[in-house]
């Protein structure tokens, strides 16, 4: 064990002094570099631009950007789609421009590239982060072959309120398991060498708390204590710069009534002085010209705030461009300033590899090859196969028997237009196979596939007309509402087996998306209430970009209390609690059994329970552990979410599932922001989602 322990500490001081050698490699390669720019060209590198012609992601596009990178007045590019157009921007760059700089070209690539992965929130659902950490490693092997090296992914944005339309682009409201993904993701895109030409430079997104909108409104101010944020919001943003993450983007909401891309207190003291970060921060889309609209002052003071807070690269605002060399001028930013921000663009370009073949990730062959290749589209049916979550099935009513008729109806049932979900600015939505499709594939001759559009998504031609900014996704059908019921209760009435698929168009959720109210929308309410009349077995399935209100379609169980945290007109306890999710089979677990009943603070406590597979099929669980913290110095969660591990068990299997307690596990950051265990009692609970658990007692001791 001791010469083990010395063989790891060899070479952990072996990797260190390697690092140390190419970091100073590349300093001497930047200081040589930045001695031969002009304030202008160091200033260029500054810049992001978006030419526009892929999908809009912003309100504006930039001007005259062939001239401005001849200019040496652009750091990197990005929604430019494609090896052949990313090869003619990289040839302009160091052809025309004086000093050759190579450009970063960004995108982004948010839940795969071309051949796109479920949401976000759905790669979640499966609690498999092996299988997250290789979805960002496939997307980054097709965006790179595709000419692209930075993707503007992970988004790990804490969301606790589902009318926030960007909850779709995050794993949800859980900071451990947020952590997780935020990890795996950058560990997928990055894969620990930024050389390889098959990795992409990571940016974590929105820095910081942009998920905590007030009322779930994009855009919104937010409001949060520091004991809030450090407990719950900003562990998976530390999570991602822990995993090594090579960039950074600001968000769009005010901290303490200062916006994030001018807060130095977020880029400066926490991101650079607290957390150690020493990649580059870029602002998201005119987030710093946005800091007008914020009353912070005109554009050259927005600038000159947000350089000053610790910002280096502005997107597609082009304030940093036109108003520093005058801010230097007046004294209101330093030429350090603008150094630092420069020196650490020219990193990123620099461990990309940039600057040894500025080509290396525009090659014909790899493009032809990797993107949308089998490949990659099996591992996209894998990945949607297990981010699917199963909240109910009465009488076993599925799996679908291979025999008989099904009906399938419902506006989702058959539509390309909404397969891809948000966010998916470079996959071609023609390309999907929508689930009539689907399941004609498979080919089964003993059944028979009946199917009726039934309702459209809404039948409210204002909403259509916002939801439809990018494309038809609610498509208002030429025939009456009445007649395509008809026509879906016919189909119904022939069925053994009544399959509606159902939920959000992908467009009413993503950025600039917020919903008010989080039900399936009348039309298809409609449609369910006429279809569940016929009382044959009804198999929902939802699509859909946010958490919806489904009481009605789970017959839910109301559960009011006097003075406690109720609303009086709607249903209160959750309908489905956090970690929720059924298998075909079924599972049993056994008491906990403690290793001993306390820990000291250098100690460990192993919980361990038996969890056995009762049901008729193999089957995967998420065990779960959770931990409350009796008595605190501040108020503590009633429950926490410390671990959890996907297993599989086959048909009447028993296995034995441990985890193991420290102490590190058991602090939170007190009112003095300090990261403190205290002493005292415990609770242990674990289970397969966060109601239905197991319980113990154990104790912290000094
Ligand atoms: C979004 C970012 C995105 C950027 C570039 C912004 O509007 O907030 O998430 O990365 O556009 O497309």
């Amino acid at each position: 064990m001791k010469r083990l322990l010395l063989g790891l500490i060899v070479i952990t001081s072996l990797q260190a002094n390697a690092q140390q050698k190419s970091d100073a490699k590349m300093k001497t390669y930047v200081d040589a570099l930045m001695k031969k720019m002009t304030l202008d060209e160091k200033i260029g590198q500054l810049n992001l631009l978006t030419p526009g012609g892929g999908v809009a992601t912003g309100a504006v596009v930039s001007k005259g950007v062939e001239e401005k990178i001849s200019k040496g007045q652009v750091g990197g590019l990005f929604g430019v789609i494609g090896e052949a157009k990313i090869r003619q921007a990289q040839e302009l760059a160091v052809n025309s421009s004086r000093l050759k700089i190579p450009l970063l070209f960004g995108s982004d690539v948010i839940h795969g590239y071309k051949t796109t992965f479920p949401i976000p929130l759905g790669m979640s659902c499966s609690w498999d982060m092996p299988m997250i950490e290789r979805s960002a490693r496939l997307a980054a092997t097709e965006a790179t072959a595709d000419g692209l090296n930075w993707a503007f992914s992970p988004m790990v944005d804490i969301a606790r309120d589902p009318r926030w339309g960007r909850i779709a682009e995050g794993a949800g409201e859980d900071p451990y398991l947020g952590s997780q993904v935020a990890k795996a993701m950058v560990v997928g895109y990055q894969n620990g060498d930024l050389s390889k030409d098959n990795t992409l430079l990571a940016c974590v997104k929105h820095f910081a708390l942009y998920g905590a909108a007030d009322g779930g409104r994009d855009y919104n101010t937010v409001d949060m204590s520091k004991v809030k944020m450090y407990n719950d919001y900003l562990p998976p943003y530390k999570a991602a710069v822990d995993a090594g993450v090579g960039s950074i983007m600001t968000s769009f909401n005010t901290i303490d009534n200062i916006p994030a891309t001018g807060n130095k207190w977020l880029l400066t003291d926490l991101l650079r002085k607290q957390w150690g970060f020493k990649g580059m921060v870029v602002s998201d889309y005119t987030s710093v010209n946005e800091m007008i609209d914020h009353g912070l002052g005109d554009l050259q003071a927005v600038s000159a705030l947000s350089l000053k807070a610790g910002l280096d690269m502005d997107m597609v605002g082009e304030g940093f461009l036109t108003t520093l060399k005058k801010s230097l001028g007046e004294g209101k930013v330093t030429q350090k300033e603008i150094d630092d921000a420069c020196r650490r663009i020219l990193e990123a370009k620099y461990k990309l590899g940039l600057f040894t073949d500025p080509f290396r990730y525009c090659n014909k062959e790899r493009a032809a090859n990797q993107v949308l290749s089998e490949k990659q589209k099996n591992a996209a049916r894998e990945f949607a196969t297990k981010s699917f979550v199963l909240l109910k099935n009465n009488q076993q009513a599925l799996p679908l028997k291979k025999t008989g008729t099904i009906a399938l109806v419902g506006p989702l049932a058959n539509n390309k237009a909404n397969m891809l979900g948000t966010w998916a600015v470079s996959g071609n939505r023609d390309l999907s196979i929508p689930v009539f499709d689907g399941m004609k594939n498979l080919g089964i001759k003993e059944v028979n596939i009946l199917y009726a559009k039934a309702a459209n998504i809404s039948d409210d031609t204002i909403f259509a007309k916002k939801v439809n900014v990018f494309g038809t996704r609610i498509d208002i059908d030429n025939r009456s509402a009445q007649e395509m019921m008809d026509e879906a209760i016919a189909v119904a009435k022939q069925s053994d087996v009544i399959v509606a698929v159902v939920g959000e168009a992908s467009e009413m959720s993503g950025e600039s998306s917020s919903r008010s109210t989080l039900n399936i929308p009348k039309s298809q309410q409609k449609l369910l209430q006429e279809l569940k009349k016929i009382g044959k077995p009804l198999v929902l399935v939802i699509m859909s970009g946010r958490p919806l209100d489904l009481n009605w379609e789970m017959e839910n169980e109301d559960k009011f209390e006097k003075f406690k945290g109720n609303y009086l007109d709607v249903e209160n306890s959750p309908l489905i609690p956090f970690g929720f999710g059924l298998s075909y089979s079924s599972f049993n677990y056994s008491d906990i059994k403690l290793s001993a009943a306390s820990l000291n603070t250098t100690g460990k406590i192993k919980a361990t329970v038996t969890v056995t597979n009762t049901g008729d099929y193999d089957g995967e669980e998420v065990i779960q552990l959770y931990t409350r913290d009796m008595v605190g110095s501040i108020a503590r969660p009633v429950k926490e979410l410390k671990g959890f591990q996907k297993i599989m068990f086959k048909k009447g299997e028993s296995k034995e599932v441990s985890f193991t307690i420290g102490v590190e596990d058991l602090k939170f950051y007190n009112s003095n922001l300090k990261f403190v265990a205290e002493p005292g009692d415990f609770k242990l609970f674990i289970g397969g989602n966060s109601k239905d658990v197991k319980e113990t007692t154990f104790k912290l001791v000094k």
